[in-house]
């Protein structure tokens, strides 16, 4: 514990000299997610990360998250230096949707709207007529729908669906999927919920639709957070990546939250499952190192951010 806050108090240090912010994701570890808080950054869904990098004055963004969410950030702030912990952080989702496929597949189908995920690369989302997170699929795809435009979607089949599902539009869907959400078991809920039947099922839509379709409140880790805070209900199930937890119980000390049951055949620890390994590099040290020696800087290619720029800037339009 001496050993963290001395360099706790270290990253403050540099975060200070070199007019630096922490951005942090709430599956960070606990460790990163306080210290964002504590050095006037902020922990955040990827939508709010996205928002925070733009309207904070510092020339240098530290974004603890995954790739995407380092890209992202540069494509919104080409005049700020980002840096991320580890480049090696990627997502399973980000690499399930290669760019050069992705843009094939769009030219197979012209007459669709092209809308991609925000756990994307930066030539997928080059690619695209907008980008959404979790926390705002619902309302654009209802919007465009509501136009009688045909969605083209990637790369989150099950978000997909679920999206398909809510607001009735016209749904391709590119096969991808997230390790993590992906091993969230419906069987093995449904008999969790019948021995908490007081427990509110919360879900993140990147699981399974027939995991989905047990909770009752499907929503972005943001509104998950929102719900443990807001609902009557002592008890919680979670099926979300379990770095969450700490925001959760910061929020609802009194409350009890339970990590979702996952597939059991593989012979993992739930505890590993619900893990995600990429958001998991991110560490204190590696904070530390960055700011230390500048490396690890995120570029993104300015012919291609200009054109992922747009897209995005559509998303953050609409959510305004
Ligand atoms: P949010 O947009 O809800 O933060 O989700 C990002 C993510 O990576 C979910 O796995
Ligand atoms: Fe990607 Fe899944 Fe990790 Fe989120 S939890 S960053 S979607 S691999």
């Amino acid at each position: 514990a001496a050993e963290s806050a001395r360099l706790k108090a270290h990253v403050r240090d540099l975060l200070r000299r070199q007019n630096a912010v922490l951005v942090a994701h709430y599956y960070t570890e606990a460790a990163l997610q306080d210290l964002a808080e504590e050095s006037g950054g902020c922990v955040a869904d990827s939508l709010e990360m996205a928002r925070f990098g733009m309207e904070h004055p510092a020339g240098t963004l530290v974004v603890a998250g995954v790739r995407f969410m380092g890209e992202t950030s540069k494509i919104l702030n080409n005049e700020k230096r980002v840096l991320m912990p580890d480049l090696e952080a990627t997502c399973s989702l980000d690499e399930s949707c290669p760019g050069e496929l992705f843009a094939r597949f769009c030219d197979e189908h012209p007459e669709y709207t092209v809308v991609v995920y925000a756990n994307t690369s930066a030539a997928v989302k080059a690619r695209a007529d907008w980008v959404v997170t979790s926390g705002i699929a619902l309302p654009i795809v209802r919007h465009l729908a509501e136009k009688g435009e045909k969605i083209l979607w990637a790369p989150d089949r099950h978000l997909g669906s679920y999206v398909q599902q809510e607001t009735g539009a016209d749904v391709l869907l590119w096969p991808g999927s997230c390790v993590v959400h992906e091993s969230f078991q419906a069987d093995a809920l449904a008999e969790m919920k019948r021995r908490h039947p007081e427990a509110a099922v919360l879900v993140h839509p990147e699981s399974p639709r027939d995991v989905a379709a047990l909770a009752d409140v499907v929503g972005s880790t943001t509104a998950m957070i929102k719900a443990v805070q807001q609902l009557p209900n002592q008890e919680f199930i979670v099926a979300t990546e379990r770095g969450i937890f700490n925001k959760m119980s910061q929020q609802a000390p009194e409350k009890i939250l339970i990590s979702a049951p996952t597939r059991g055949d593989e012979g993992i620890a739930q505890d590993d499952k619900t893990r995600c390994v990429w958001m998991a590099m991110n560490t204190l040290e590696k904070v530390a190192a960055v700011l230390e020696n500048g490396a690890n800087e995120i570029q993104v290619a300015p012919d291609m951010a200009a054109r992922a720029r747009v897209p995005i800037q559509r998303m953050l339009d609409f959510a305004a």
